[in-house]
């Protein structure tokens, strides 16, 4: 009697396990979509999945299957030396497992010579950065038309005209047409250095854009890369991170020809970024460092009051400006900051997002660099985040006192974003917005990174 019990209990367990794995089998497989487009002569699967870490092992073997034209997921980050690697973060970013880093593969006085070889680097990059910016200032003069800004091309032939019966499903059915020069001139060359700005929204964006280049073409970097793997980053399609400006000086000096000379003769690489508002940013930044016990700020942020912070941080003063010019805390040119920043802002980036409006940067994006898979889901948001209405005024009033240029800047790419979207044409714009918004339905709900309040001025 027993054992048929026993042999019936058995029976219904086996059931139930085997029902569970199919279940989450089909979870699996319905969390990563695969939508086929055709494209020129090939038919070639694109990844469209959420950006969620369980479909990871899925997507990097379906993508050993594609071809190339960007529609696959290649990606090789970087995590030694990883300042940000905490575990909170690392779970939801990377797969469970890899986080660990490694162990050093040099010895401790080779980790010193690296270490004191990039600190020079770093200063001779400043000093490129600064030639380079005086020799574009004499160029800039001698122009033939009026070049306002890098990311709103001057001509971009009959782009603008999106117009015609189907139009707007014609285009944003199939978006291979991005990745064709002829048909997209927004399209920008490789490779593309993104600048990832502290607390603008970049981990979200890491997510997509990490899916968008082939197998080892990418890299995801926490900090400005030391000078023992710069021979690798020069062969790359995609960089991506709390990288400096700069990185072209290299890329040049293993190919000047890789990329085409621009008609200004003025900095022809594919720098990206996003900007976000600055209060909003630095009360962000403090939260984040605050909440993250493995970040280089968390002992600062937690031994002192925002208040403090704000006298004590770099990070808390026209920390955009720096990233855009490409200057270290340390740098002591400050001087030349605001004009430098507002040069590259205007004559350098090729797209500015900003993260107040998310999904529409993204969209924005997958102009510029034809990105097949624009899905996304929120990641790496303060979860300590103190409102902006919460702060009181006089620390509010310190803020924009101490970021004027930022605050500058952030007008600026403002004005920019509204001409991005004249240059794409705002009729097929606001239809893919729409459509890219009721595709991550949720993760756009749910994102306070997208949903950033606004700055409510107590006067
Ligand atoms: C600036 O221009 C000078 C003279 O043409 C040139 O030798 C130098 O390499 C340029 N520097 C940068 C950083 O572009
Ligand atoms: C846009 O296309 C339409 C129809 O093809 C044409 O009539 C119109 O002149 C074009 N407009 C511009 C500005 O090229
Ligand atoms: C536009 O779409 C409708 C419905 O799908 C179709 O009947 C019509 O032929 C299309 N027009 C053109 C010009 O493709
Ligand atoms: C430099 O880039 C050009 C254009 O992509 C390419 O044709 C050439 O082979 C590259 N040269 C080297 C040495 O890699
Ligand atoms: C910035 O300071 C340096 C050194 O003090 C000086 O040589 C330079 O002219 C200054 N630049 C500007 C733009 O004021």
């Amino acid at each position: 009697m027993t054992n048929i019990l026993n042999r019936l209990t058995f029976k219904y367990l086996f059931i139930t396990l085997v029902v569970v794995l199919l279940f989450q089998v089909y979870f699996l497989l319905s969390t990563s979509k695969i939508r086929v487009t055709s494209s020129e002569s090939a038919i070639i699967p694109i990844l469209e999945n959420n950006g969620d870490i369980t479909t990871n092992s899925i997507e990097r073997k379906l993508t050993t299957t594609t071809s190339h034209h960007g529609g696959g997921g290649g990606e090789s980050t970087t995590l030694e030396n990883d300042p940000r690697n905490s575990r909170n973060n690392m779970r939801t970013y990377y797969k469970r497992g890899v986080e660990k880093s490694k162990p050093s593969k040099y010895t401790k006085d080779e980790e010193d010579l690296i270490k004191k070889q990039s600190l020079e680097e770093r200063t001779k990059l400043d000093q490129w950065i600064i030639d380079e910016y005086y020799n574009e200032t004499h160029m800039i003069d001698s122009l033939p038309h009026e070049y306002k800004y890098a990311s709103v091309p001057y001509y971009i032939g009959d782009y603008l005209n999106r117009t015609g019966e189907n139009w707007t499903t014609e285009y944003t059915s199939n978006t291979a047409w991005k990745l064709d020069p002829k048909l997209n001139p927004l399209l920008l060359p490789y490779p593309h250095i993104f600048i990832h700005i502290p607390k603008t929204g970049g981990s979200s964006l890491g997510s997509i854009v990490k899916r968008n280049y082939n197998k080892g073409h990418f890299q995801h970097h926490w900090a400005h890369p030391k000078v023992d793997v710069l021979k690798d980053i020069v062969k790359l399609d995609g960089i991506f991170g709390h990288i400096k400006y700069g990185l072209h000086f290299y890329f040049e000096k293993e190919n000047n020809t890789r990329v085409p000379v621009l008609e200004s003769n003025l900095n022809k690489y594919s720098y990206m970024t996003m900007l976000r508002e600055p209060v909003d940013r630095v009360i962000s930044h403090y939260y984040y460092h605050r909440q993250n016990r493995k970040d280089p700020g968390h002992a600062l942020a937690m031994k002192n009051s925002l208040k403090e912070w704000l006298a004590a941080s770099p990070a808390a003063n026209n920390d955009q400006a720096r990233m855009i010019c490409g200057f270290g805390y340390d740098f002591n040119g400050n001087n030349i900051t605001e004009e430098l920043a507002e040069h590259h802002l205007r004559y350098t980036y090729k797209y500015v997002g900003l993260t107040e409006r998310f999904p529409e940067s993204i969209v924005m994006l997958s102009h510029y660099t034809g990105y097949q898979s624009i899905r996304y889901t929120k990641i790496n948001s303060g979860r300590q985040r103190v409102s902006v209405s919460e702060i009181p005024q006089d620390i509010i009033d310190e803020i924009k006192e101490r970021n004027q240029i930022d605050i500058k800047l952030y007008a600026i790419a403002k004005e920019i974003f509204e001409l991005e979207i004249d240059k794409i044409g705002r009729d097929l714009f606001n239809v893919e917005v729409e459509e890219f918004k009721h595709k991550i339905g949720g993760a756009f709900k749910k994102s306070t990174t997208t949903n950033t309040p606004p700055i409510v001025q107590k006067s």
